[in-house]
């Protein structure tokens, strides 16, 4: 396996998507606060749901790989999709200060989600991530048909979204009466990177992945309390204490229903049949 990220791809600058526009502003906010807490929350999540190392999973739609590497460090075995040649070569450059064993247990490969399977020739996996990517699509079919598609029977499938049920709280919290009326009757939102994207119910995302075969056995909030922190506030001091306190509320009702962001651990039932 390739211990480094392979930048090329097959539809090279073609492979633009919804998000290459706030592709600098993401990467500006990578380490501020509200990047550190979603990291955080997932990373711990996924430490509750995923099975033991050493596993395969693939991280569809990896970009700068932060779940990625702290997953190949744990032990599991990690293939990153992106579409995005620059968080790729990021993720490049934090893999190569890893030791070799790190190294490799990780391949990166620029391509789109939703042929990858069909284009590279790969089969299932036993552990599935999404994070991050369904906000940006218009039409989420095609990106949920491709997770299910690479869900082996009995395997585990974890996305993060926007929490489409709870699209005013964060223009509320910041005071902007105008975006926050109009959010209660909307899937659509501006997002703090500039880009106008898409949130998902968790009653539609698990109807949805119910009709591929995928039962939601748990569903986690992630940023209950600091999705209104400035774009650039840092961690805290007591960062340790916060981080705590927004594991507790995201895994507790009712302050999990309205997180900004929804993290859905859904499950291949053993035996389960995967359609074509
Ligand atoms: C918001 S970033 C999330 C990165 C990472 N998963 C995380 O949670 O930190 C979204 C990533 O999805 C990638 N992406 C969006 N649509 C894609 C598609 N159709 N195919 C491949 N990658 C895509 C972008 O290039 C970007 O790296």
């Amino acid at each position: 396996m390739p211990a480094r990220p392979q930048a090329e791809g097959p539809g090279g600058d073609r492979l633009s998507t919804a998000f290459t526009a706030g592709e600098q502003q993401w990467q500006a906010r990578l380490g501020k606060l509200r990047d550190v807490v979603r990291q955080e929350m997932v990373t711990r999540q996924l430490a509750r749901e995923l099975p033991a190392p050493p596993v395969r999973l693939i991280d569809l739609g990896c970009g700068q790989g932060t779940q990625a590497l702290r997953l190949a460090r744990s032990g599991y075995d990690v293939t990153g999709v992106d579409a995005s040649a620059d968080l790729l070569a990021r993720f490049g450059r934090d893999l190569a200060a890893e030791p070799a064993e790190v190294r490799g247990r990780v391949r990166a490969e620029r391509a789109r989600i939703e042929d990858y399977a069909e284009r590279a020739g790969v089969s299932h996996f036993p552990a599935v991530l999404c994070h991050g990517v369904l906000m940006y699509l218009d039409d989420p079919g095609p990106v949920l048909r491709a997770i299910a598609r690479l869900t082996s029977p009995g395997g585990v499938a974890s996305l993060l979204v926007r929490n489409g049920d709870a699209l005013a709280m964060r223009p509320g919290l910041l005071g902007d009466w105008a975006t926050c009326a109009e959010a209660f009757g909307t899937d659509r939102y501006a997002n703090r990177i500039g880009l106008s994207a898409r949130g998902d119910r968790l009653g539609d995302l698990t109807g949805r992945l119910a009709a591929h075969g995928l039962e939601v056995t748990a569903w986690y909030g992630v940023r209950v309390f600091t999705d209104a922190a400035a774009d650039d506030a840092a961690p805290p001091p007591d960062l340790a204490a916060l981080l705590d306190c927004e594991e507790r509320a995201g895994r507790t009702d009712p302050y999990r229903q309205v997180a900004a962001l929804l993290h859905v651990i859904a499950r291949r039932p053993d035996g389960g049949k995967i359609a074509p």
